[in-house]
């Protein structure tokens, strides 16, 4: 059977997905036949190896022929692999699969002089510029293992991330650009590698015209000139076969403590589930435009910025700007129609934001989007007044899909390219191939149907999704497959319907999704926690109309303590900017004289929540003093 779909009208999706959990090694040896093989897999599955096992054991291949070489070979060459749109620098520069291929080349080979080699770490702390993607792809050619840091994190959170993965190379830029604000990179990179215990050998810096910094010597060099004097040498280097299930890339995401957990991404089941999906899931053909808004610092950007559309022998636009504000609300439908784009992925929170500027969709009826034909969303829920007034505005499929960092792609979705099924708000719809999606109670049994439970996949995971985390199996273990024995926990709470639809409703852990991104509140309350005035604190996440979730810390000050509670407040915002970075949008701290427990001792967050969010609720019977409820409600008047 073939396991790619046809879209000929009638899904194929149940029987394709039947298979994949029937035959888990035929359906993915057909689909790695899509793959360019320096030496094919001897096993397709094996369970012995890793913690559940690994997918292509034996395969060698690397990623980076696959996303260019084998373009440039096969009449690609000239094709325009990449579009970088900046608004904010308000310029657009394309690069075709020959000349993205020409700059990996020159960089890797600048790389290896570096004495970069197999299995050594790159951190890349880049702003949405098209050198992130040459390094990334740079890394794949010679088997390094790249590690993104969002440009939004603080230098604490790199230096953490230095310290885990131990880089023999930092990539940086000197700037980042925001609306109205410019990011100065460099001193956030000093001041990250002060604080590692773990120094990189060098760091190359990319000089933005928009702000150029100072390069400490014997430690930075200029990023350009080391490319010139590359390609003025003819170096270029080769790409280094690798083992399938070697490390591509290291991308931390947020734990339930303050320390990330680098998820570990292989190469060859990466390759083979992400290129799978690109037409099956996304509907998108070899030669097409396709954009994805993310940014290269989440795994969304990872998979489908970078890696996605390039195996696929798609055209990618990488943008550099925002859903509103540069200049105005219609700035996602003039990239699509001047660049004519047929599907694009984003984040509903971008969507929220769009609708507030703009809610009766002028600027759209501004641009021609005769080319598009499906907009995705993920990231976090996709509420249903957003996907239907996405609905009613665009006239084109809204599929709202299901995934996360460890899992690489999508849990579930509705498959445009297998044919589509029908669309239930506020479901991403159904399992993709190789997903089996069970909902559990706490004795790890599934329940019935339509009833809320523990969102987990049986093991093991398809490919691409983790193996493992970077250097710690145990946690790896202990953190997903020690609570329900067989399954990977999601950490994701939600039901299934009669039809198979998954629901995912919320997290089960101390997760919070602010305007797409991760966070983690546990973090968030170490760094409060760590404030002189304060004794005990509690952070969670409220209801946002455009973040979807906001933080909001609540601090009780220690005895004594005579300072003005709002100048402490204060104090403790920055400090969240400061450690944990701008991305937290962390700015309500909110002084009360102590928090809700119940009499053993334990915070009553989701009371508190309730009534942040103005929710109905009820007094918890195991409350220790009704009273310090009422006292929250008081706090928060006039606060959210
Ligand atoms: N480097 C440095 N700072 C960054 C940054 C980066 N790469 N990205 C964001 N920030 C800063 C912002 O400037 C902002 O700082 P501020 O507090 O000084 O205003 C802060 O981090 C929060 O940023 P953001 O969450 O992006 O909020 P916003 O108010 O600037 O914009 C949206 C709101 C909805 C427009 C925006 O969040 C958005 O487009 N989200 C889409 C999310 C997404 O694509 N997620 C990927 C998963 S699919
Ligand atoms: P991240 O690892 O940053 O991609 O975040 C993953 C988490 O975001 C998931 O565990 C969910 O809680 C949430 N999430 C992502 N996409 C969706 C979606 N389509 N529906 C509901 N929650 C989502």
């Amino acid at each position: 059977m073939n396991v790619q779909g046809n879209a000929d009208g009638k899904s194929r999706y149940h029987e394709v997905h039947a298979r994949s959990l029937a035959d888990p090694e035929g359906f993915w040896a057909e689909a790695a036949k899509e793959i360019d093989w320096i030496e094919p897999p001897t096993r397709i599955f094996d369970p012995s190896q890793g913690t559940y096992g690994r997918w292509f054991a034996g395969g060698v291949v690397n990623t980076c022929y696959n996303a260019l070489d084998r373009h440039v070979e096969r009449g690609r060459a000239d094709q325009v692999a990449l579009i970088h749109d900046s608004p904010l620098t308000n310029s657009v520069t394309k690069l075709t699969y020959a000349e993205l291929l020409n700059e990996v080349q020159a960089l890797a080979a600048v790389m290896q002089d570096f004495g970069v080699a197999k299995g050594d770490r790159v951190i890349l702390y880049m702003p949405m510029v098209p050198e992130a993607v040459v390094a990334m792809l740079a890394c794949a050619r010679i088997g390094a293992v790249h590690s993104v840091v969002f440009g939004g994190f603080a230098a604490k959170e790199l230096a953490t991330r230095i310290d885990d993965a131990q880089p023999k190379l930092i990539l940086s830029a000197s700037c980042g650009i925001e609306p109205g604000r410019i990011v100065h990179y460099k001193p956030l990179l000093d001041e990250a590698i002060r604080l590692a215990g773990s120094k990189p050998k060098a760091c190359i810096v990319l000089q933005r015209p928009q702000l150029t910094c100072e390069m400490t010597p014997s430690r930075d060099y200029d990023w350009a000139g080391l490319r010139r004097k590359a390609l003025n040498d003819g170096k270029s280097a080769a790409c280094v076969p690798v083992a399938a299930t070697d490390p591509l890339y290291i991308l931390y995401t947020s734990g339930t403590t303050g320390v990330p957990k680098g998820v570990v991404r292989d190469n060859g089941g990466h390759l083979v589930a992400v290129k799978w999906s690109m037409f099956n899931l996304y509907g998108v053909k070899p030669g097409e435009v396709w954009w994805c808004g993310s940014d290269i610092g989440w795994v969304v950007g990872h998979s489908y910025i970078v890696y996605g559309p390039l195996f696929h022998g798609a055209t990618s636009i990488m943008y550099e700007g925002k859903p509103v504000g540069t200049p105005d609300a219609g700035a996602f439908w003039r990239v699509i129609s001047e660049h004519k784009a047929v599907a694009f992925f984003t984040a509903p929170t971008a969507f929220r934001a769009i609708r507030k500027d703009d809610p009766e969709g002028k600027f759209i009826r501004q641009y021609d989007l005769s080319k598009f034909r499906t907009l995705f969303l993920a990231g976090e829920r996709a509420d249903p007044p957003t996907v239907e007034w996405a609905e009613q505005q665009l006239k084109v499929p809204v599929i709202d899909h299901w995934w996360q960092t460890e899992t690489g792609w999508c849990i579930a979705g509705n498959p445009v390219g297998l044919g589509m099924l029908p669309v239930k708000h506020g479901s991403p719809t159904v399992p993709m191939p190789g997903y089996q999606v069970d909902i559990v109670d706490e004795a790890a049994k599934p329940v019935g149907t339509n009833i809320m439970g523990s969102i987990v996949i049986k093991l093991p995971m398809p490919p691409g999704c983790l193996p493992t985390l970077w250097n710690q199996d145990e946690r790896f273990k202990e953190a997903y497959l020690s609570e329900f024995p067989g399954y990977y926990k999601t950490s994701d709470a939600g039901y299934k319907d009669e039809d198979g639809y998954v629901f995912v409703m919320g997290r089960t852990d101390d997760i919070i999704n602010v305007a797409g991104h991760r966070l983690s509140t546990g973090g968030m309350e170490e760094i409060l926690a760590s404030h002189p005035d304060v004794a005990e604190c509690a952070v969670l996440g409220v209801k946002d109309a455009i973040k979807g979730e906001v933080p909001c810390g609540f601090l009780v000050l220690k005895a004594g303590v005579k300072r003005p509670p709002a100048e402490i407040e204060k104090e403790i915002i920055a400090l969240v900017r400061d450690k944990l970075g701008p991305v937290a949008a962390f700015k309500l701290a909110i002084t009360v004289g102590r928090l809700p427990k119940t009499r053993s001792g334990k915070i009553l967050r989701g009371t508190i929540k309730k009534i942040a969010d103005g929710e109905s609720w009820t007094m918890p019977a195991t409350i220790e003093d009704p009273k310090a409820l009422e006292e929250i409600g008081e706090a928060l008047k006039g606060r959210v």
